[in-house]
């Protein structure tokens, strides 16, 4: 089954100039699967994460998310299919400062009124799996940025969602915390078959996702699938972003 299918998607931002961000592009991703999307900056990656996302609307073309269209729904249905059936990881971790890892964690349950004891047996669940059980009373300021991406991580999966979407999810983190990050994702993506869309211009991370699709100037460009072998995969990932003439300084802190 397909829990996204992206047909004919066309967006191009008006302006005295305008910008074609994509061009027909056509992607599906099944449930389980692992998907990166990588290019040069300005090749149109995070407008298609927000087209995805229903962020922003296309210009043209049909997506489907889970058997549903987003964009014929009226507002109220929209907002109610966010918060089931997409999981947000963003760079920098959109977490309230205010509220405990744990208060941060069950927060989209709370605003569907579930119950405590629920809440409370879901949130160990998560917890354990991204292995941030013994920081779940502290406050976001209080906990390094891997920890606040596994937490974001733990908040994005407690609903179950049809499909978690990531932007640049190791962008601000050091290389042992983007490791750690990674493996997290590829743990959730095996124990718990979540299905997985990642964007990202780390070759590192992106050599944890099962197929990497590659968009130029508003075009899928390229596919690659990994096999078992993850250096392998790395390898092969450097070697496409060159010869597709991505920004070659951004593969300058190449770390295996
Ligand atoms: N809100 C916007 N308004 C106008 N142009 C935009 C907007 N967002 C992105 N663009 C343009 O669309 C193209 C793709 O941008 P983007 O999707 O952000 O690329 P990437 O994430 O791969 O760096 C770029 O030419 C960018 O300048
Ligand atoms: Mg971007």
């Amino acid at each position: 089954m397909n829990v996204l299918e992206v047909t004919a998607l066309n967006k191009v931002y008006p302006g005295k100039v305008n910008t074609q961000a994509l061009t027909d592009i056509h992607l599906s991703i099944e449930q389980g699967e692992f998907v990166g999307i990588m290019g040069p900056s300005g090749s149109g990656k995070t407008t298609l994460l927000n087209m995805v996302s229903t962020i922003d609307q296309p210009s043209s073309g049909v997506v489907n998310i889970g058997g549903s269209n987003p964009y014929l729904m009226n507002k109220k249905e929209l907002a109610l299919f966010r918060r089931r059936q997409l999981g947000f990881v963003f760079q920098d971790f959109n977490l309230l400062e205010t509220l405990t890892v744990a208060e941060n964690i069950v927060l989209p349950l709370t605003l569907d009124n579930r119950k405590l004891a629920e809440m409370d047996a879901l949130l160990q669940k998560v917890a354990d799996r991204l292995n941030i059980k013994d920081i779940l009373n502290k406050r976001t300021y209080e906990i390094s940025g891997g920890q606040r991406q596994r937490t974001a991580i733990a908040r994005a999966i407690i609903t179950s969602p049809a499909i978690i979407l990531a932007d640049e999810p190791t962008g601000a983190l050091d290389s042992n915390s983007s490791r750690i990050v990674m493996e997290s994702l590829e743990d959730i993506n095996r124990k718990e078959g979540t299905t997985l869309m990642l964007v990202t211009h780390d070759p590192l991370a992106a050599s944890y996702c099962n197929r990497i699709v590659f968009i130029k100037d508003g075009k899928l460009a390229a596919e690659i699938h990994r096999g078992d072998n993850r250096q392998a995969f790395f390898q092969k990932i450097i070697d496409t972003l060159s010869f597709w003439g991505g920004n070659t300084h951004e593969l300058s802190s190449i770390r295996v």
